[in-house]
Order: structure tokens, then C-alpha cells, then sequence
């Protein structure tokens, strides 16, 4: 990978000059680099340093991230976290459109961009500028991956045809996200809702006597970064065996449709008869030929609602979402105080419970009622029944655990101050993530001139000067 070979070039140039200044015969040291130390089993020998301490998952990797808005950012500040060295390149003056989006602190970065490019490193280039093209280039040259999730037809309007990439850099992975894969919608410009409706999510969600509904958990965006993140890491892996780059797609409907996978199980079930473990069913409404609107049913083949608990009439997150598995059907009996229901053969098995579901559901909701959503999650956990307490953002952002396991981690940013962000959400033993700040609009632009790229100082120089780096307020100045 880059870094490794460029170590290695720079051993060779120190036994040159030694060689030079010595006189001596030295023996030039091998360019090509040390052999990994094998077990007899023929693996690398394993790390002798203690887990979390050698390292990250993708040290060594270094993407050339074009992405903005949340999509792409998902996906890349995941791999930032895995140890790449995520390089962003953003459009001079404005940068990632979300920078000035929903702003909250006049004259800082907002929530929206600080949230999804932590671990990065910001570069400001006009790629549509010819000494901008010149500098993408050469990254294209010393990156392992190019991501990105332009409107279709973008990356090749800046003349970053796959097949130019390929010639530069035959070993570069190039990644997008866009709304739809190929077909009638290709060439739409799509956004998070759009994609949550094109992919199945928004018909299924919702109740069943009202509108379609779209989710608060970002499926279409950072879904889609999710899927695309797994597709970069196989194509990096793939490439070990290969040598070659690949392109890896990750629509926005596919990204959904994926998420949404049993509601496809379902309209496939319909063939069979109805859905008997959604409330509809149970209240005797017949089914059509695509799959309802679900309510608070659960997805899977236990009955689940969502249910009052005490406070209610001022918390609108005094609820709980209970679920009457069947093998805890006796515990559920106990505790709300109906055991004969244990044994009643109007009550006693899954399939005689179905048409009353509704009625049972008030039932045990008569008993959560009594209690505080929090009494309601000790009680059942304890005689194993599975309940779910509705957190509020605010309890989330305040539970201690979730901040010992650096699921919600507090970030100090030189001009907001202090804010919370979701720390990686994938733990690994042996690469631990950090979370550090996003980085301002083009902070890392010379060092990676410099040191990424090794433009000379004169050189970086004259790249500014013909304005492919800055605002065009600047280019006017400097034209
Ligand atoms: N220098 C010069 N030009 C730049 C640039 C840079 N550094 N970065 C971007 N641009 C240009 C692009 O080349 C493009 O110009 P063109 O239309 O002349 O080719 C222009 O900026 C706009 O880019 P685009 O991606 O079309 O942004 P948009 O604001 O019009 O559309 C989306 C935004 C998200 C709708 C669109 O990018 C999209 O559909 N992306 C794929 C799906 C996706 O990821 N959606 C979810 C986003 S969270």
C-alpha cells in the first residue's frame, strides 16, 4: 500500500548515500520489502503486542473520500475509524454542503457535517480546475480507494472516468453511492426519504388506516454508507489475490430494500393466505394483494405492541414495546396477575391468543400503566419476558453505559466547543476506534500537498496561485 512502499524508497535512498559517503562497498538493501515472519501453518506470524495495541484494521489504507451530505460521509468516516487515512476533498469556499446546513452556532460547522466526518482530513481543490485536476491525479496515484456519491454522471463530468482512474491507478477500488442502480431512475438525484419510499420501507411503515410513514433511523443514508463500507472492504480484500481495483455500487433503494427484506418475505407469504401474526388478521380485516402497513406489529412471528406506561399523559416516551413470546407466555400470566389465563384454552396457545391480541395487549397494558417504563424493563427481564423501554434522544445522550462502551462520546472542536456524536457502533478487540473532530475546510490541504503528495514548496505554491484551491473570490484576486 502507499505508505509501505514509499518506507521502503526511502530505505534505499539511505544506503545510496552511505555508500557514497563511505567509499566502502555496501550492499544495497532490497527494494522489495521484508518477508512477514510465517508460522509453520504458513500464516503471518501473530502479533506479539497486547489486543488493541498493534495498530488498526485498516492502517496503511488511504481513500480519497469525495463524498457529501450523510450518505457517503457514513461510509467513510466508518473506514476513518477502522484506521484509514481518509482524505476529503471539498469544493473551495463551500465545502461539504451540509458545513452551513442546520446550523445551530453561527460560524461553526454544524451538527450535521461535524457528525459525519470525524477522523478525516480536509483538502480544498476545484476539481474542475486544471491545475485541480493535476493534485486529484496525483492522489488518485498514492490513494487505495476513491469513494464517492455524486448525482450520476458527476465524477465523469470531472473527467474521472472509470477508465482514467484505471489507467493512473490500476490497483484503486472506486465506490459510489447513487440513488437507484441501473434502470428507468438512474440518472435521479435522490435523498434520504425518496430512497426510504423506492425502497419498500415507507408502504410497509406506518398504520394501516393512515399514510405511509418514513422512519427517523437514517436507512437510506447511512444504511446505504453501511452497505457500501462492506463492499469496500471485500473489494480491498479481493484485491490481495487480484492486484486490480474494482467499482463497487451501493444504491439507495437496494440499501433499503435490503433493511426491508422481510416485508418482501412477506408479500411473498400472501400467496399463502393471510399474515396471521399482523393485529389485522386478528381483527378479522381482510388482506389485499401487497403487504399492509404494520403498525407496532412485530416483524417477526411474535405478537409485539407498543404499550402505555405510567406517565404517559405528559412523557410522550412513557411507553414500552412489549412482545408475548410464546415460551414466556406463563411469566407474562404471572405478572400481570391473570395465571388463569396459563391454562384457559381460549388463552393458553399462540394460535387460540390471535384473534384477541388486541384484548390481551390492553390487558397487560392495564399493568404497565401501573408502572414507570424503567419498573416495567427490571420486572419482565427478570422472568426472561423481552420489552423494549421508549428512550428519548435525551435519555440516550444522558445513559452512562452507552458513554463507558464510546457508543456516545463527547468531542471538543476548536470553534462549536463541546458536542456529542455516536462513536463507531462496531467494537473490535484488536483496533480500537478514537474519535477525533471533524477537520475545517481545507485544514490538511498543504500537508497533503507536502507530505502526501511531496510537492515541493514552490511548487504548492504555484498550484495556489493559479487559484484550483481557493474560493473564486481568491481566484479573482490572485487572476
Ligand atoms: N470542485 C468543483 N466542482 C465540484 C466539486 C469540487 N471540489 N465538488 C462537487 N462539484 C460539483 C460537481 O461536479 C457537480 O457539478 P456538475 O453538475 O456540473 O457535474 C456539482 O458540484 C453538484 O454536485 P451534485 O452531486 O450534483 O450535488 P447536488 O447538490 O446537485 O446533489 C445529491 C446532491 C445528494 C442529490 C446528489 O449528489 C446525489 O443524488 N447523490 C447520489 C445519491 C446520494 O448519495 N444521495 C444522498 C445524499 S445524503
Amino acid at each position: 500500500m502507499a505508505i509501505r512502499k514509499k518506507a521502503t524508497k526511502a530505505k534505499a535512498k539511505v544506503s545510496i548515500k552511505s555508500k557514497a559517503a563511505s567509499k566502502k562497498v555496501v550492499k544495497l538493501k532490497s527494494k522489495k520489502p521484508a518477508a512477514k515472519a510465517k508460522a509453520s501453518n504458513g500464516m503471518p506470524k501473530p502479533s506479539s503486542k497486547p489486543f488493541g495495541k498493534d495498530g488498526k484494521a485498516l492502517d496503511g489504507v488511504r481513500i480519497l473520500d469525495f463524498t457529501h451530505v450523510q450518505s457517503g460521509p457514513t461510509c467513510t468516516q466508518l473506514l476513518a475509524w477502522f484506521g484509514a487515512d481518509v482524505i476529503k476533498v471539498e469544493r473551495p469556499g463551500v465545502g461539504d454542503i451540509t458545513r452551513g446546513q442546520l446550523v445551530d452556532v453561527k460560524g461553526a460547522d454544524s451538527l450535521y457535517f461535524t457528525m459525519l466526518n470525524h477522523n478525516k482530513r480536509s483538502i480544498t481543490i476545484d476539481s474542475k480546475h486544471p491545475q485541480g485536476k493535476r493534485v486529484l491525479d496525483e492522489l488518485i496515484k498514492k490513494c487505495d480507494v476513491l469513494v464517492e456519491n455524486f448525482a450520476p454522471g458527476a465524477l465523469d463530468r470531472m473527467g474521472l472516468t472509470w477508465e482514467h482512474i484505471h489507467k493512473l491507478n490500476p490497483r484503486m477500488v472506486v465506490a459510489s453511492v447513487k440513488g437507484f442502480g441501473p434502470g428507468p431512475y438512474e440518472d435521479c438525484k435522490v435523498y434520504e426519504n425518496v430512497a426510504q419510499c423506492a425502497g419498500g420501507s415507507a408502504s410497509t411503515t406506518g398504520f394501516r388506516d393512515g399514510p405511509p410513514l418514513v422512519t427517523g433511523a437514517q436507512i437510506g443514508d447511512s444504511g446505504t454508507g453501511l452497505h457500501l463500507a462492506l463492499g469496500i472492504v471485500a473489494a480491498l480484500y479481493q484485491r490481495n489475490r487480484t492486484g486490480r481495483g474494482q467499482k463497487v455500487l451501493a444504491a439507495m433503494q437496494d440499501g433499503v430494500l435490503n433493511l426491508a427484506r422481510v416485508k418482501l418475505r412477506d408479500q411473498q407469504r400472501l400467496k399463502a393466505g393471510p399474515l396471521t401474526e399482523y393485529s389485522q388478521y386478528g381483527e378479522g380485516i381482510p388482506f389485499g394483494d401487497s403487504v399492509p402497513r404494520a403498525g407496532n406489529d412485530s416483524g417477526g412471528g411474535q405478537p409485539g405492541w407498543i404499550l402505555k406506561c405510567k406517565g404517559w399523559e405528559t412523557d410522550p416516551n412513557a411507553y414500552i414495546y412489549f412482545i408475548t413470546q410464546a415460551p414466556v407466555w406463563g411469566a407474562i400470566c404471572d405478572l400481570i396477575g391473570e395465571p388463569t389465563w396459563k391454562t384457559d384454552e381460549g388463552y393458553a396457545t399462540p394460535k387460540a391468543r390471535l384473534p384477541k391480541l388486541k384484548a390481551i395487549f390492553g390487558r397487560i397494558e392495564q399493568w404497565t400503566m401501573t408502572k414507570t417504563k424503567f419498573e416495567v424493563m427490571n420486572l419482565c427481564n427478570a422472568v426472561d419476558i423481552p420489552v423494549g423501554p421508549i428512550l428519548s434522544m435525551k435519555e440516550i445522550a444522558e445513559e452512562p453505559s452507552l458513554r463507558k462502551t464510546g457508543t456516545v462520546v463527547e468531542v471538543d472542536h476548536p470553534v462549536r466547543g463541546k458536542y456529542l456524536t455516536v462513536g463507531n457502533p462496531i467494537k473490535m478487540s484488536d483496533s480500537i476506534s478514537e474519535v477525533k473532530r471533524s477537520p475545517l475546510l481545507g485544514e490538511h490541504t498543504d500537508e497533503i500537498l507536502s507530505k502526501v503528495l511531496g510537492f515541493e514548496k514552490n511548487e504548492v505554491a504555484k498550484i495556489k496561485a493559479s487559484g484550483a484551491l481557493s474560493a473564486p473570490e481568491k481566484k479573482e484576486k490572485a487572476a
